[in-house]
């Protein structure tokens, strides 16, 4: 709920504190922003402009809640969850820490909430532009606090605030994460590597993911944040029926190039059920500068 993260919390505008009203349906900026919590449960935190982005559609976000919940992407989120323990393990976290976690881009919350199963005491923040996707974060574990922000802008986290960011096949915002990470914290990011979905990609008509793409995110990265160590390769095979494969191709980006009849035509093409290959890299990034 937003009231266990306020703490963590900044006006987008200029960055002060943020206090909530009697009741938390407002919060309130040390320099007298005022931010309405919306009835569902997340907050809206935008600059002054408002948000250029809207972010994944209820289409894309409701496809997006039924493909994962059948645990196709199991592996991955193990591996984001793995991966922020060992992080809390290398920097010798206390167990009594009650480290802030922040997904950026984190959709449903299928990520979030797995990694604060997995870490006890642990705080989440669900950031997202999308109201769509904001709306399921509000409920997707009682440690999640769901905050409607673009990752392009100003994020309305403090200063050194957050022990660890995940980012799943999501935006990222180099200088912003360097700027909100604790000193020992760490960026997780998941990139899809080339080949994944494969076997989908010449049936279907969709690009396949460029290669070279995870030497290019960390160059990209690298005036704020450097690897920790070599990148981990996650690879595995599922089984997919075609009601999958329509909703894993309706929560991505190709949904919106091909017209949902073509889409369905060629779906329809498809064995009844079908071994595709998922595959993606899991990045450990920590903070270039000490000072931001
Ligand atoms: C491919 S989805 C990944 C969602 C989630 N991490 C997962 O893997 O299930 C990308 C997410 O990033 C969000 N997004 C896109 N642009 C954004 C932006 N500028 N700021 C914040 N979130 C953004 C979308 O709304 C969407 O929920």
């Amino acid at each position: 709920m937003i009231k266990d993260i306020i703490d963590v919390l900044a006006d987008p505008i200029d960055g002060t504190a943020l206090t909530g009203n009697d009741d938390f349906t407002q919060l309130i900026s040390e320099s007298g922003h005022v931010y309405d919590v919306a009835p569902a449960g997340y907050i809206t935190l935008a600059g002054d402009n408002g948000l250029r982005y809207s972010g994944d559609d209820l289409s894309m976000i409701t496809a997006r809640e039924t493909f994962l919940s059948h645990g196709h992407f199991a592996p991955f989120v193990e591996a984001v969850s793995t991966t922020i323990e060992d992080l809390f393990d290398d920097i010798g976290l206390p167990d009594d820490a009650q480290p802030v976690i922040t997904e950026v881009g984190a959709g449903t919350g299928y990520y979030l909430s797995h990694v604060l199963d997995s870490v006890a005491g642990a705080r989440g923040i669900g950031i997202d532009v999308s109201t769509h996707a904001a709306e399921l974060l509000a409920v997707c574990h009682p440690r999640v606090g769901a905050v409607v922000a673009d990752v392009w802008s100003r994020l309305p986290i403090r200063d050194a605030s957050v022990d660890a960011i995940a980012v799943v096949f999501a935006p990222r915002n180099a200088a912003e994460f360097a700027r909100i990470l604790k000193p020992q914290g760490e960026v997780i990011v998941v990139t899809p590597n080339h080949g994944h979905l494969a076997e989908l990609r010449r049936p279907l008509g969709i690009a396949d993911i460029e290669e070279g793409k995870l030497d290019r995110m960390i160059a990209q990265a690298a005036e704020h944040l450097v690897p920790v160590a070599d990148s981990t390769t996650i690879e595995f095979v599922m089984n997919l029926d075609q009601q999958s494969i329509a909703t894993q191709i309706g929560m991505s980006p190709s949904a919106r190039h091909i017209h949902p009849d073509i889409l369905a035509e060629r779906i329809a093409t498809l064995p009844d059920t079908m071994q595709v290959t998922a595959r993606a890299s899991v990045t450990r990034l920590r903070r270039v500068h000490q000072d931001y």
